[in-house]
């Protein structure tokens, strides 16, 4: 089978492999998705049954590629792992479902990004665990129907919204994953630090966590780039909090945690746009940025933080914004 569109491996950066959660257990965070992931899974197995199929939905970085996982190995099931933009034609999703195996787990990240005359197939191979198919061409065309496995669909996106209603429908489980608390980031950095032994104070980790935008994959990137600098600039092997201070302004992150481009997104709005409302596009042309990054990356944490606020005739700076900007 084609090799681009589906895998068996997760994605990794590197060193992921050794740092990643691979159970409920050692999961730091998420604590209500944990609960209820715990319980469904525990009910699956006790029935024998194939876990019903699950939409993991939230902002990028936390962590729904790594609770597929976390769920495929609970269910003790194999993973295939393909993404939206990598299914470009129904017959790539009958080929990825073809081949699954009984109990199986089948990821599908950035599911919102799926066609929608593609999508269709998927429903009923979700509900009947079957899939029709058309054969041959014109007057001869017919339709045969192929019995599936039962198996387990998980989809992620960033974008539960742009999900149609009866993609939406067919998933039994619907988790929305939230941004980490400073606590659980700086117990993820000190998890990740004792797996990759690198020594590190907890206070200086809990500096590296308010940087870290409410997310696990920055706490663990900003870790890796602060001994760096620790390191080779100031020649120490143990991670202290006062370094850790330096290196991360060293890296142009703020104690908000705001990083070059948040602030040029505040700037931006207070400076050009008389401090908003400001449509998104706008924003992103003047910017010269990509809509999606904004709206995916940058603000859903500017607004959690307070100091973006969207109204219906654009985005606006808060008061909490405009204090920042003026000091
Ligand atoms: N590494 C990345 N995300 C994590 C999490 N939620 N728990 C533990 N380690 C992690």
């Amino acid at each position: 089978m084609n090799k681009r569109i589906v895998s068996t491996e997760l994605k990794l950066e590197d060193n992921e492999l050794s740092i990643r959660p691979l159970s409920l257990n050692e999961y730091i965070g998420q604590e209500d998705a944990k609960e209820s992931l715990n319980i469904f899974i525990k009910a699956a197995k006790k029935r024998n049954e194939c876990l019903d199929h699950v939409l993991l939905y939230g902002p990028p970085g936390l962590g729904k590629t790594t609770l597929a996982g976390i769920i495929a190995t609970e269910m003790e099931a194999g993973i295939k792992i393909t993404s939206g933009p990598a299914i470009e034609k129904p017959g790539d999703i009958a080929a990825i479902l073809n081949n699954l195996k009984s109990g199986d787990v089948l990821f599908i990240d950035e599911i919102h990004r799926i066609p929608r005359f593609i999508e269709e197939v998927l429903y009923s191979a979700m509900e009947d665990f079957c899939l029709d198919i058309l054969v041959g061409k014109g007057s001869s065309a017919k339709s045969i129907r192929l019995n599936l496995p039962k198996f387990t669909m998980i989809g992620a996106t960033t974008k539960a919204g742009l999900l149609s209603s009866p993609l939406r429908d067919r998933f039994g489980i619907i988790q929305r994953l939230q941004f980490y608390k400073i606590n659980e980031l700086s117990d993820i950095v000190m998890r990740t630090a004792k797996l990759l032994a690198i020594e590190i104070e907890s206070n200086a980790a809990k500096e590296i966590a308010k940087c870290s935008r409410g997310t696990p994959r920055l706490a663990n990137r900003f870790l890796k780039r602060v001994r760096d600098i620790v390191e080779i600039k100031y020649e120490k092997n143990t991670i202290n909090t006062n370094d850790t201070l330096k290196a991360l302004k060293l890296l142009g992150l703020d104690s908000n945690g705001l990083d070059e481009l948040d602030r040029k997104i505040l700037n931006t709005i207070n400076n050009s746009f008389a401090g908003g409302p400001v449509g998104l596009s706008a924003l992103a042309a003047t910017l010269s940025e990509e809509v999606e990054t904004l709206e995916d990356v940058y603000e859903p944490f500017l607004l959690q933080e307070g100091f973006l606020k969207r109204t219906k005739n654009g985005r606006m700076l808060t008061e909490k914004a405009k204090q920042l900007i003026d000091t």
